[in-house]
């Protein structure tokens, strides 16, 4: 089997006319997963930086993951990446029997493309069919930071307030307070 049709390769790189369509759309800011070579955007993370434990922030993200059984990594990464902010854009092969799957790219938009792709240098196309999953940014992120901020305060106000009148129950009361404050 030639290396480029082996699932334990990485190097599937995106053909290029296929990235430029994604990118009039998106206008990606990472590539956090490629080599110098095959990099996406100027912004990037080779296997030397780790993409995946990178911060990838509020940044618009081409992700085309290594196609190994760490896939899974990858997606998980992806989809809570979105949830701090990101989009994220997935090329990934279409194996909608995996279980990282069901349990991330459905999370997501999904697109499934006609044909297969040729990647790479390769003159043939892939023996498999790819699917583009989208994360978009939640729109939450910062109105959960908000909420916990809120929580977070008006909690320090209860244990001072219950500290500054202590007597020997204090601890109970403060529990209670806090209840009631994370309650309301
Ligand atoms: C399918 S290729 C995609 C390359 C390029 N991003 C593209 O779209 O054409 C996956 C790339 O991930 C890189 N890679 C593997 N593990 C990585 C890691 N932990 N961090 C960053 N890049 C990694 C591989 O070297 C490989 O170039």
């Amino acid at each position: 089997m030639n290396v480029h049709f082996s699932s334990k390769t990485d190097l599937w790189s995106t053909p290029e006319s296929f990235y430029q369509k994604q990118n009039e759309i998106y206008n990606f800011t990472l590539d956090p997963c490629c080599t110098t070579e095959n990099r996406k955007c100027e912004k990037h993370y080779t296997i030397d930086d780790d993409g995946l434990a990178q911060d990838w922030g509020r940044e618009t993200v081409w992700m085309n993951p290594p196609y190994g059984r760490e896939i899974k990594a990858w997606m998980k990464k992806a989809y809570e990446s979105s949830l701090l902010g990101a989009t994220v854009v997935c090329l990934v092969p279409s194996r909608t029997d995996t279980v990282w799957w069901h349990e991330y790219a459905m999370k997501g938009e999904i697109e499934f493309i006609k044909g297969m792709l040729k990647f790479g240098d390769a003159k043939n196309s892939a023996p498999f069919p790819s699917a583009l999953v989208v994360f978009e940014a939640s729109q939450n992120h910062s109105l959960a930071k908000h909420d916990a901020d809120v929580r977070r305060s008006a909690l320090t106000d209860a244990m001072t307030t219950v500290f500054n009148e202590c007597d020997c129950d204090c601890a109970y009361r403060a529990i209670g307070l806090i209840s009631d404050k994370l309650e309301a």
